[in-house]
């Protein structure tokens, strides 16, 4: 039979600690914790586990009071627990300066560059004009052939173009068939819509955006009406002038009907739009293979207004844009009856504007990424 006298004895021990808890650190409250209330040895424990050799009366008694104990420790255990708690918050922030300024945020901005692209096609878009893309790396076919280069044509050489190590899968036949291009007659038409003749040629990174306009014109039917953003590469040594790596934006429109009229009004109109409404534009004869008539297209230098100055070589122009009728080669190679069906296409530099509209002189600031240079467009 356990000791009922013993077993108040333990009791009133355990009830003396109770005093103690509100001042003890973490580290003894959690022994403590574990002494008293742990539920294989803690002393609480041990005195329920002897319980049930208790004599009924004296059963009742002490485990009741043995509850209530429990619960008093449950709850001086949990206040202690948040009083700490508290305390290391507190602690915490003691090293907090709630008066140190904050980290500025870098306000990043559009690129004078983008800036003039989207200008340029957000005019575009207000004539009815859709933005479209094509890929960097081209066939020979989609960059010089289908635009009716000639197959010697001095572009296509190694010192300008970069060519990429592609394999050509073409057989002898096929390469001499279509060695580059120029191929007109609608006859063979069908020979240059094939898939091999169009994708298996050299690959290169292409030296403008016009062949976007072949791909274009081979997957939508006319009226068609696209403005073409993206880059384009050549073999330039990087100076105050050239960069190998250049922004341009092509542009195109075929329909039924369309004449040189329609090329003039629209780009004369582009320019008052985006030089402002005073803005004098002239066009000169030009050569493009892609079109006849070709044309460039020249407007009042910004940076003078036309008296002459170093920015346009005391011309008081600045040649903007190459522009013409689309080639009627370059109709039929697409599949397009020249008969029915004419256009104009046009190519520009957004890189040689923004540096005009801005005053930079030298190229390389555009590409460069310092930003110290950036950051003067970030408004
Ligand atoms: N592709 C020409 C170049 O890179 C620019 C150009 C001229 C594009 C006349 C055209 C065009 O669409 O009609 O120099």
């Amino acid at each position: 039979m356990a000791d009922s006298t013993e077993l108040r004895q333990t009791l009133a021990a355990v009830r003396a600690e109770l005093t103690a808890i509100p001042r003890l650190d973490a580290k003894a409250l959690e022994a403590a914790e574990v002494r008293l209330l742990g539920r294989k040895q803690g002393a609480l424990t041990e005195i329920m586990k002897r319980l049930p050799g208790l004599e009924s009366e004296e059963k009742r008694a002490i485990g009741s009071e043995a509850n209530t104990l429990k619960q008093e420790l449950e709850a001086v255990f949990a206040a202690r627990h948040a009083a700490l708690d508290a305390e290391a918050l507190s602690e915490g922030a003691r090293g907090l300066d709630l008066t140190m300024p904050g980290r500025s945020r870098v306000r990043g901005g559009v690129h004078p560059v983008t800036r003039v692209v989207e200008e340029i096609v957000s005019i575009f878009h207000g004539l009815g004009f859709a933005r479209a893309t094509g890929p960097e790396a081209e066939t020979e076919w989609y960059n010089f052939g289908a635009l009716n280069f000639p197959p010697d044509h001095p572009a296509m050489d190694m010192h300008d173009t970069l060519y990429l190590d592609v394999p050509d899968r073409r057989t002898k036949e096929e390469r001499r068939r279509n060695r580059t291009s120029g191929i007109s007659a609608p006859h063979e038409r069908r020979d240059l819509l094939d898939r091999r003749d169009r994708e298996e040629g050299r690959w290169l990174m292409r030296t403008h955006t016009s062949p976007v306009q072949i791909r274009v014109m081979l997957t939508e039917p006319p009226p068609l009406r696209v403005v073409i953003p993206g880059w384009a590469y050549r073999k330039d040594t990087f100076d105050a002038s050239h960069a190998p790596v250049f922004a341009q934006i092509e542009g195109l429109a075929v329909d039924e009907g369309i004449s040189f009229v329609d090329l003039k009004a629209t780009l004369s109109h582009f320019a008052r739009e985006f030089f402002g409404s005073k803005t004098v534009v002239r066009f000169r004869p030009s050569f493009f293979p892609f079109t006849e008539p070709s044309a460039e297209m020249d407007v009042t230098c910004g940076v003078c207004g036309g008296t002459g100055c170093p920015a346009c070589k005391g011309t008081g122009w600045m040649e903007i844009l190459g522009a013409g009728m689309v080639h009627p080669t370059v109709l039929v190679n697409c599949g397009l009856d020249p008969e029915r069906y004419t256009g104009f296409a046009f190519g520009m530099g957004p890189g040689r504007i923004a540096m005009n509209r801005y005053g930079i002189t030298d190229i390389r600031l555009l590409y460069e990424s310092d930003m110290r240079f950036l950051q003067q467009f970030t408004g």
